[in-house]
C-alpha cells in the first residue's frame, strides 16, 4: 500500500498501549506519523508503559502540542489521509461530539469530520453512561468510526501485546493503512468460510 499522511492522537483514557502500538505498527509499514498526545495522555502513557511523550515522539515524523492550534492539521487544508484518537477519552470524545474544538485534537477531528476524512475514535471507558453512548452516536452519525478498545479472544492471545494488537489490527484496517486483517476469523476449524 502507498505511503499515508496519517494523524495519531492519544489522551487521557486508560489504553495508551493501543496507541503506543498503533504509532509504532504505522511506522513500521513505513508511514508518515503525526502526534498529538493530551496532557492527561501524556501522564497515562508514562504511568502506563513507562514511556514518555519525548521518546515516543522521536519514533514519528512529527508531534505537535495539544495546544498548539497554528499547527497544520488544525486546518482542514492540510493533507491527512485518516486520523485516528487511540485512546479517546469520555472528555475529548464528547468534545468531538459538540463540536467543541478547544485544542489541537478536537479541532483536527472537527476538521476530518468536516472535509469527510477518515476518522477512527478508539474510546475506553466502563460503564458507560447515556452521555457517552448519545456522543458516540453523534460523532457515528457525524462519519467518525466508533471503535471500541474491547478486543476479541478467538484468536487466543498468549500476551497482552497479541491482545491489543488484535485492535491495533482493526484499527489499520479503518485507516486504510492495511487491506485487510491480518489476524482473520477462518471458521472454527480455521478454515475459511465461503
Ligand atoms: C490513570 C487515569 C486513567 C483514566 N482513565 C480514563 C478512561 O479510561 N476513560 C476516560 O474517559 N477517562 C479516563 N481518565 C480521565 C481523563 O484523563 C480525564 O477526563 C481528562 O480530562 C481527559 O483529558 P484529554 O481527553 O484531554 O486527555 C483517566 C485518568 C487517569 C489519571
Amino acid at each position: 500500500m502507498s505511503k499515508k499522511r496519517v494523524l495519531v492522537c492519544l489522551t487521557g483514557a486508560s489504553g495508551s498501549i493501543y496507541g503506543l502500538r498503533l504509532v509504532r505498527a504505522l511506522k513500521r509499514l513505513g508511514h508518515e506519523v503525526h502526534l498529538v498526545v493530551s496532557k492527561w495522555g501524556a501522564d497515562t502513557l508514562l504511568h502506563e508503559t513507562d514511556v514518555t511523550v519525548e521518546q515516543l515522539g522521536a519514533e514519528v515524523d512529527t508531534v505537535y502540542d495539544e495546544h498548539d492550534l497554528s499547527a497544520g492539521p488544525a486546518s482542514g487544508s492540510f493533507h491527512l489521509d485518516s486520523m485516528a484518537v487511540v485512546p479517546c477519552s469520555m472528555k475529548t470524545l464528547a468534545g468531538i461530539a459538540h463540536g467543541y474544538a478547544d485544542n489541537l485534537i478536537t479541532r483536527a477531528a472537527d476538521c476530518c469530520l468536516k472535509e469527510r476524512k477518515t476518522l477512527v475514535l478508539v474510546p475506553r471507558e466502563t460503564p458507560l453512561n447515556l452521555i457517552h453512548i448519545r456522543n458516540m452516536e453523534l460523532v457515528t452519525e457525524a462519519g467518525a468510526i466508533v471503535l471500541p478498545a474491547s478486543p476479541a479472544f478467538w484468536h487466543k492471545p498468549d500476551t497482552v501485546e497479541e491482545l491489543v494488537d488484535s485492535i491495533v489490527d482493526r484499527i489499520l484496517v479503518h485507516m486504510h493503512v492495511i487491506a485487510k486483517p491480518t489476524i482473520e476469523w477462518k471458521g472454527p476449524n480455521g478454515v475459511e468460510n465461503e
